[in-house]
């Protein structure tokens, strides 16, 4: 399976710390195994960031656009407007280096060439970063922490210039972050979208709901370059299945909810639904242990509780494993098999039920399967299938 790609569009205005480029492009585009995501970089430049590096010391997989390719792509309806495409590709923009003008122009909405059109049209749930790179006096104006605060305050991420010898001979503070801490700072960002996965562990009234800390700490314990994902765990669980585990006993990482906080969540129109944000956010679903009860009520569309309404909100094309716990009586009887058959028709995955003297001391096929066998299925899961 090939690596995701993370999309970023690097924007060089034209200050002198613009000869930095090919050097950013390179160190994002250097293989990591530390990640499980490669970058694909898309440069927007501005007439005069142009001036300070040469399109040849770029590495050739490298896109670049600028103000004619704009206009040049642009010939009648229907064409693509570049600056909008770009806004709807990209996984994140880091504006590096931001001179004084652009900076000024950002702060203001105008949008006079490619760069700051993309800017403008920006979709604020991205990450933008900004890297300011100018002058001392430049940077000790005052407007320049006007113009700062603006961008703070729409949600970009700033990373400060520092206080070095110039490259204009001047000593202070205004030269662009050095090229490590900017990668650094985008690959934190880039981190929490493709080297992680949110899984959704919905747990039901099963005696083997006393495994679920032991499965969630052998989940979250996997070293990373092993899994090559961080696992993001959210946990809802019905009332019965907290009777059988100690929330405190629940690593402190795992988000739990339960009917309680849902109630807390929606007063009036406008306001969070739990289980749609859930379902929304997860990538993985795993139902353990599923009880008889709750298997039931899944098959039949019923939604009366946080677990059964987010499973009824969950969209089919998500990955959702399941692993039935229950006596063997209820495992064996004939209305188990036709739900069963039920939730495979939809796509939900099986992780079957073991033979074993069970913890309510019956002997048979109803036993969920263990901790570890779980993990090791979700984790070769999630990497053959490169969830996201
Ligand atoms: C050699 C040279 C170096 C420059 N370096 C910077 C700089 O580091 N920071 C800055 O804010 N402006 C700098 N400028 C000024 C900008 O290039 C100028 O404001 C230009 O209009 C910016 O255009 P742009 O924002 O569209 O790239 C420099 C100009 C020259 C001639």
């Amino acid at each position: 399976m090939s690596p995701r790609s993370c999309k970023i569009v690097i924007a060089a205005s034209g200050s002198v710390a613009a000869m930095k480029i090919p050097i950013l492009i390179k160190s994002l585009l250097e293989p990591s195994d530390k990640r499980n995501y490669v970058f694909e970089v898309h440069l927007v430049v501005t007439e005069h960031a142009k001036h300070f590096f040469k399109m040849t010391d770029l590495p050739t997989d490298v896109k670049v656009y600028d103000d004619a390719l704009e206009w040049q792509a642009w010939q009648q309806r229907g064409d693509p407007v570049l600056h909008v495409e770009l806004g709807k590709l990209a996984d994140m923009m880091v504006v590096a280096p931001l001179d004084a003008n652009t900076l000024a122009k950002m702060a203001q909405g105008l949008c006079d060439n490619l760069l700051t059109c993309t800017t403008r049209a920006w979709d604020m749930n991205k990450p933008l970063i900004f890297c300011t790179a100018m002058n001392t006096r430049m940077w000790e104006h005052p407007v320049t922490a006007q113009h700062i605060a603006t961008l703070k305050q729409w949600g970009y991420i700033e990373i400060p210039p520092i206080a070095k010898t110039l490259i204009c001979g001047d000593v202070g503070v205004g030269g662009m972050a050095d090229v490590q801490t900017i990668m650094d700072n985008i690959v934190k960002i880039a981190d929490q979208k493709f080297n992680r996965v949110v899984l959704l562990l919905a747990a039901t009234g099963s005696i083997a709901a006393i495994k679920i800390p032991l499965l969630l700490k052998t989940l979250l314990d996997q070293p990373i370059c092993a899994t090559n994902y961080k696992f993001e765990v959210y946990l809802i669980a019905t009332k019965a299945a907290k009777r059988f585990f100690k929330i405190e006993d629940v690593p402190p990482e795992v988000h739990v909810y339960d009917d309680e906080i849902a109630s807390q969540f929606w007063h009036r129109p406008g306001d969070r639904i739990l289980h749609v944000e859930l379902a929304e956010m997860a990538d993985m679903l795993l139902i353990a242990p599923l009880n008889a009860n709750t298997m039931s009520k899944i098959a039949q569309g019923m939604s009366d509780n946080l677990v059964t309404i987010t499973i009824r909100c969950w969209p089919l094309n998500k990955p959702v494993v399941f692993c039935p716990g229950m006596n063997p009586n209820m495992w064996a009887h004939p209305i188990t098999a036709q739900h069963l058959a039920t939730l495979k028709k939809w796509g939900f995955i099986e992780i079957p039920p073991i033979r074993k003297k069970l913890l309510c001391g019956s002997y048979g096929v109803g036993g969920m399967a263990k901790p570890d066998t779980i993990v090791k299925f979700i984790i070769e899961f999630a990497n053959t299938e490169g969830l996201v």
